[in-house]
């Protein structure tokens, strides 16, 4: 099995969880305040590890007790960490609110996250790695050298554009598997995502750009695959949703580690839709984050 790469964000998530979302300048009180590690960087590579990947972690966290906590964390997963260094600044937060239907709202803060530059990413050899993981919580200009730099060596690269940006012009062109929601693909293409058949002629725009596969996350409707000569609706395995976050990060690794390991394309989104699924049933990003063991029970049911 190839090794994947993911250089992406870690953030410690403060996570509260309430009846329902406040409204702009209302109190509410909600529970006890929980300290869960996440980052959609984090999140992924252990996703993927969960599932058996062999994966290295690369990123920055800051020299404070959240760092060494989100460290162990993944180490604890099996992710390799030698490359997460630790800065002068803070370590990246994510502030999150969730409602009594598991949805939730998320304000970042970057933190260390902000620091990590090409020179950092000039220092990884890429010919180990068979993928490379990428999001949009470090800086663009690092997420579009590290693409052009892995694509070079060989590495295949999947790009989840979330947090939604705009993308800098040619990025695409050195990826080859884009993983957006319907808001990212939204932004991304500037057409509408009302229906299916929307999605996919969003997605086919992507395709134009120069990637190969396009799958997007569609939450309750499960995942569209669209490649150039191949359209896949993926339905959603039903569970009981008690938190949607980190779900599409269980989906990405998810995907990552099952392509790794030499599934074919629709079999391996079968397998990243049952990981974002059973990723809602527990609570906080880490924690939810299901296991090959698990995927295979909901697989077989
Ligand atoms: O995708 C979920 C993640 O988004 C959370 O863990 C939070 O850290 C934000 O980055």
């Amino acid at each position: 099995m190839k090794s994947i790469l993911v250089i992406g964000s870690l953030n410690a998530d403060l996570v509260v969880r309430a009846p329902r979302f406040p409204k702009p300048g209302e109190t509410l009180t909600g529970e006890d305040l929980q300290v869960i590690p996440g980052g959609k960087g984090a999140n992924q590579a252990v996703a993927a590890a969960r599932m058996g990947a062999a994966v290295h972690m690369a990123g920055r966290v800051g020299q404070d007790t959240f760092g060494p906590m989100l460290v162990n964390n993944l180490e604890d997963a099996g992710v390799e960490v030698s490359q997460v260094q630790a800065s002068g600044s803070a370590t990246g937060t994510a502030t999150i609110v969730v409602d009594g239907q598991g949805e939730n709202f998320i304000v970042l803060s970057p933190g260390a996250n902000g620091l990590l530059s090409s020179q950092d990413v000039d220092a990884i050899d890429f010919n180990l790695f068979g993928w490379l993981l990428l999001q949009l919580e470090i800086p663009l200009e690092v997420v579009a050298h590290a693409a052009a730099k892995a694509r070079m060596a060989g590495c295949r690269v999947i790009l989840n554009p979330a947090p939604a940006r705009e993308l800098p012009p040619n990025m695409l062109a050195h990826v080859d598997i884009v993983i957006p929601n319907e808001t990212e693909l939204s932004l991304l293409t500037g057409c509408d995502t009302d229906d299916l058949a929307g999605v996919e002629d969003c997605a086919r725009g992507l395709l134009m750009r120069g990637v190969e596969i396009v799958l997007v996350t569609l939450g309750a409707q499960g995942s569209l695959l669209v490649t150039a000569d191949y359209t896949e609706h993926i339905p959603a395995f039903k569970v009981k949703v008690v938190d949607t976050t980190g779900a599409g990060d269980a989906f990405i690794g998810g995907l990552a580690a099952s392509l790794a390991e030499g599934k074919s394309l629709p079999e391996a989104a079968r397998i990243a839709n049952a990981c974002g699924a059973l990723a809602t049933t527990r609570f906080g990003a880490q924690p939810s984050l299901p296991t090959y063991m698990d995927v295979e029970k909901l697989l077989n049911q």
